[in-house]
């Protein structure tokens, strides 16, 4: 099908999907005649909105003491509408306060996706003196008429100058008109220093456009020209482009790299949403990729991780590249079985560019502040495993919330597969697991409870290994209905949600066909973030 032809349509079932008029009444996924708001399924140390939809994370931006995050937010319905940017802070990445919604829509639209940075500057003039004013921006998507189809997206700017409390709209918007181009969007913004070409550093823009990356310049953030666009014969063109993101990386060997994350929908490698990435260079105009034109590399292959990007304004002694995702998936996103309010975030993770035999890879990792969650723990003994030895069962609680580290000898292995099994008494479970025939690592969750509300939904997914060696790691973060794997040093990364019918506390490791060394581990019961 003609690409452009394909976005289209693609673009126009996610967007009548979501827009049917939504009100909480109509709201199409609302059951009836349940009394069950799905609050069962609320993840406990994970972002969640207080109530009604979410999608993309947008505006992360680290300003006084206080990480920043907006979000796609739906306020009057449980599924996707007129846009907003809901609004929360925390001080550590784990605990977060959630604040009244930030951006509403108005005469120019809704309020799409964006970024916020601090403009230290002031090279806006929209701070007061001696205070630099945070700046968000956004796409606004104006719905030209109930057909959801006929939409026209440009780029706006809003301020604000009380620490990201209030906020402004910029009289100017918007500050990029739509050149003729229906799917425009998701600007993700930068300082950029001057360099031996430009003697000024300037600000950078990378927005999404069709199947296409633009890159955009600004002394000041409210005019803005074209420099470049990057994609036409690049990775994955199996729908429309959405929020990307460009930073710098320094390779474990000290190579300095740029980074493109880039998400698209639908494409994933297990169907539906997913975010790609590459790895090139960026001269402050033209973005190039190192890569093959034909390779696809993606940053997360389970189901749920989208729209995923990095904060702004980390300290420059922090170092860390710090990563949010959307845990959901347009597949399925606005029908999944909780009704009060719908989505959660992926854990915070830190990106690292790693080498590897088939060239650099991003890898991700949790963020360290994640372990203050960390309570009783238990230590997995070396030993040789051959079927399921349950591990929870050693816990002082049984608990829907934990992490597992587990370090596997497969030099001499026998078995088929390998992994981790969360079960519950009702005989359902979710399987997260390596399979050594086939040397990947896969995620099942045929069999994981309610799986019927979309067809899209049930699965076993699977992504190759690129770790290396007999040493194969997982690390499991489990939060009441989702699973996170960090395989091998978070170079495979596997991120997929789940709704049981009573709480999987039960966790065992497994080898099927025959046997494997375990090396050992370690598991920990996490607490509630309150
Ligand atoms: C990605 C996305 C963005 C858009 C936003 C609308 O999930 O489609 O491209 O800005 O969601 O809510």
């Amino acid at each position: 099908m003609n690409t452009l032809l394909h976005i289209a349509t693609v673009r126009l079932l996610a967007l009548v999907i979501g827009c049917q008029p939504t009100t909480p009444e109509t709201a199409k996924a609302v059951k009836a005649d349940s009394t069950d708001s799905g609050e069962q399924y609320r993840l406990v140390y994970h972002f969640t909105p207080p109530q009604q939809w979410m999608n993309d994370p947008n505006g992360m931006v680290f300003y006084d003491g206080e990480y920043h995050l907006f979000y796609q937010h739906y306020p009057d319905s449980n599924v996707w509408g007129p846009m907003h940017w809901g609004h929360a802070v925390s001080e550590d990445l784990v605990h977060w306060e959630h604040l009244p919604i930030a951006l509403y829509p108005d005469s120019l639209g809704y309020i799409f996706s964006g970024s916020a940075i601090v403009d230290h500057n002031n090279t806006s003039s929209l701070g007061t003196d001696g205070n630099p004013p945070l700046i968000a921006i956004f796409t606004y998507h104006d719905p030209a008429d109930e057909n959801e189809d006929n939409y026209l997206q440009t780029q706006g700017l809003a301020y604000s100058n009380d620490r990201g409390r209030t906020w402004a709209k910029y009289e100017g918007n918007p500050v990029i008109e739509n050149p003729g181009i229906k799917d425009f969007r998701d600007p993700k913004v930068f300082w950029y220093e001057a360099d031996q070409n430009r003697a000024a550093g300037r600000w950078v823009m990378v927005l999404a456009v069709d199947d296409r990356i633009h890159l955009y310049e600004s002394p000041n953030l409210t005019e803005w020209s074209y420099l470049s666009e990057f994609g036409e014969n690049s990775g994955s063109h199996g729908g429309v482009w959405e929020c990307p993101d460009l930073f710098r990386l320094t390779a474990d060997s000290g190579e300095q790299k740029w980074v493109l994350l880039l998400s698209i929908n639908p494409g994933g490698p297990n169907g539906g949403s997913a975010t790609q990435y590459f790895v090139g260079d960026f001269d402050g105009t033209t973005f190039t990729n190192d890569n093959p034109d034909d390779m696809s590399l993606w940053l997360d292959y389970g189901k749920d991780n989208y729209a995923g990007v990095t904060w702004s304004d980390i300290p420059e002694s922090d170092e860390r590249r710090i990563f949010l995702g959307w845990m959901s998936n347009w597949q399925y996103g606005q029908e999944v079985p909780t009704y009060t309010w719908r989505s959660a975030m992926t854990v915070p993770r830190t990106l690292h560019l790693v080498k590897t035999e088939a060239g650099l890879r991003v890898a991700s990792q949790p963020v360290d502040e994640l372990y203050v969650l960390r309570k009783d723990s238990i230590a997995l003994e070396a030993t040789t495993l051959q079927g399921n030895r349950s591990i929870s069962s050693q816990l002082t609680q049984p608990s829907p919330t934990l992490e597992l580290k587990v370090e596997f000898d497969i030099s001499e292995a026998t078995a088929r597969e390998i992994g981790v099994k969360l079960s519950n008494s009702l005989g359902e479970e979710v399987i997260i697991g390596y399979n050594l025939v086939d040397q990947e690592y896969f995620v099942d969750r045929t069999n994981a409870g309610e799986t019927d509300f979309s067809e899209d939904f049930s699965g076993r997914f699977t992504a190759d290994r690129v770790g290396e060696g007999d040493i194969l790691s997982m690390h499991l973060f489990i939060d009441v209905a989702s699973v996170e794997l960090f395989g091998d040093d978070g170079t495979t990364i596997m991120s997929n949600i789940f709704f049981p019918n009573e709480e999987f506390t039960q966790v065992a490791l497994f080898a099927k066909g025959g046997k494997v060394q375990i090396i050992g581990g370690e598991i920990y019961n996490l607490k509630a973030k309150v």
